[in-house]
């Protein structure tokens, strides 16, 4: 199959969390499934400033712009699909974050910038001569994306699949940006991309795709529900015969203990010794003190509310009282940042906070650490508790999407037949995760347990062998409706 991810970021030309680990593994396992896989991501500068001997390949205009937009590549590297870029200045050459401005708030363009991005992906459908190219299925990835399926909605000789990773980013413009788009009016309705009397990115691809998927199978019946649904719940109910939860997989190469150039030690299930002086080495350079029967617990992320940070913040008072180290990475909210600097300040040698985005940092965390901490309010799946269990880091995770899909419980009787992989709290208070901490704690002081409870961690399949085969199943499945015209309860209009 010609396959052709559309994404607004893929590691490592850019990424700012999970779906750019995704759009560059899932396409890598896809090809190596010996499938015609393509993934189109915009030029931003930093992801321009990763190119090597890069050409631009094609000239892309489009009616009403001024210029054009062109495609930049790479020669692939081995077993790795083709990535374009799709390159226009106005839109994408500026220094920052793909999303948000230097003061957090989202680039005034966004939808403009985004619109751009899937007309190229269009283009692409539509000109077989463009790139000498043209794809049997389209995958676009998030409410950036949600446009190509509403402007390829004709074109019945294409599957059109629509991934959600993250349904609390919606994509909401005013009514006049719909305006200024020059979308065709008949999309304006219920059954089309408005919403509460706005524009939304991400119905766009709900509505006009033969299949929508999110990221676990937890998450796809959450979504369908007013606690999780954010407004869109009805619709995904009346999309339910053509909505299914595909678990992400996790690059297998990229995060190894055995071969990560990141780590100073390498480690396996057989042989962890690295795990343990990988730790010494990492608390000795974040100055962390702590008691060798104390295991060193760590939380990456992005410091947003979805990520239960607020609970962490709540519990660590008590829990470094208690004497439990703790290394944190992450950045986001101004407040949750300045939060975490007091707990760090006003506990030396306890507590290593490190605000900012470090990818290598992120590698020896879960090498260093003994128990990662993922307290998510709610999250569709989650790439830290798997990197963190194939790096013997048992984590303890809420009871929510993909968590409760791929962390098994330290209950008494799946310990007692070895399947449990980690800790799991379904009351979302900061009391039940500080009771998970010492459940953890106790645990790790029986280092035979522990040690089976980080190797059935490790030895637990979460590559994308599976994963990878189902989409592919998926893109062959038809689907059983199309729902432009049909009547269904958005909740909206
Ligand atoms: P989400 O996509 O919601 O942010 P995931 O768990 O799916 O959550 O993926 C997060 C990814 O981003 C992981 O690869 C994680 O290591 C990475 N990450 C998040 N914050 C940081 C950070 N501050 N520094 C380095 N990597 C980070
Ligand atoms: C989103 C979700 C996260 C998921 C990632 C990749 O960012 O928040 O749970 O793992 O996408 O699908």
């Amino acid at each position: 199959m010609r396959i052709l991810h559309v994404a607004s970021e893929a590691y490592p030309y850019i990424k700012t969390g999970g779906l750019a680990d995704v759009v560059a593994s899932l396409p890598r396992a896809q090809a190596q499934l010996r499938h015609d896989v393509r993934v189109l991501i915009p030029a931003y500068r930093a992801a321009v400033s990763r190119l090597r001997n890069a050409a631009a390949i094609a000239e892309v205009r489009l009616p009403g712009l001024p210029g054009f937009v062109r495609i930049l590549t790479m020669p692939p590297r081995d077993g790795s699909p083709t990535v374009w870029l799709a390159d226009y200045a106005p839109a994408f050459d500026r220094d920052g974050n793909p999303y948000v401005d230097d003061t957090g708030e989202p680039w005034d363009d966004n939808a403009e910038r985004f619109f751009l991005l899937c007309r190229v992906a269009v283009a692409i459908v539509h000109n077989e001569d463009l790139l000498d190219w043209r794809p049997d299925v389209v995958h676009c990835h998030d409410w950036q994306t949600g446009m190509v399926a509403p402007l390829i909605a004709d074109s019945h000789d294409v599957v059109k699949v629509f991934t959600v990773h993250n349904l609390s980013y919606q994509g909401i413009f005013p009514r006049s940006t719909f305006t200024s788009l020059g979308l065709k009016e008949e999309l304006w309705t219920m059954d089309g991309v408005e919403y509460l009397d706005q524009m939304s990115f991400i119905k766009g691809g709900i509505v006009f795709s033969d299949w929508i998927t999110t990221v676990s199978p937890t998450y796809a019946r959450e979504i369908q529900t007013s606690d999780l649904g954010c407004g869109l719940d009805g619709l995904l109910q009346h999309r339910a015969d053509n909505l299914l939860g595909i678990l992400n997989g996790i690059d297998y190469d990229e995060w190894n203990p055995a071969t990560d150039s990141h780590i100073a030690f390498h480690y396996s299930a057989d042989n962890l010794d690295g795990k343990s002086r990988n730790k010494r080495a990492c608390m000795e350079r974040w100055s962390l003190k702590g008691r060798a029967d104390t295991p060193l617990f760590g939380f990456i992320g992005r410091l947003v509310e979805q990520k239960g940070i607020d609970l962490l913040v709540a519990a660590l008072p008590g829990l470094l009282s208690s004497g439990y180290p703790f290394v944190v990475l992450g950045s986001g909210d101004p407040a949750l940042e300045r939060k975490l600097k007091e707990i760090a300040r006003a506990h030396p040698g306890q507590i290593h906070v490190r605000i900012g985005y470090d990818e290598q940092m992120s590698h020896q965390i879960e090498a260093a650490a003994d128990v990662f901490v993922m307290p998510s309010r709610f999250e569709p799946c989650g790439l830290n508790q798997m990197y963190s269990m194939r790096y013997g880091t048992v984590p303890i995770v809420s009871q929510t999407g993909g968590l409760a899909d791929t962390v098994v419980p330290a209950t008494p009787k799946n310990l007692s037949v070895n399947i449990a992989t980690g800790f799991v709290f379904s009351e979302f208070t900061a009391d039940a995760l500080t009771k998970a901490v010492d459940q953890s704690v106790a645990l790790f002081r029986d280092a035979q347990q522990w040690r089976a409870l980080m190797q059935c961690g490790m030895n637990t399949d979460f590559s994308w062998t599976h994963s990878a085969r189902a989409y592919l199943e998926l893109y062959q499945t038809p689907s059983t409706s199309s729902i432009p015209g049909e009547k269904h309860n958005t909740g909206g209009g």
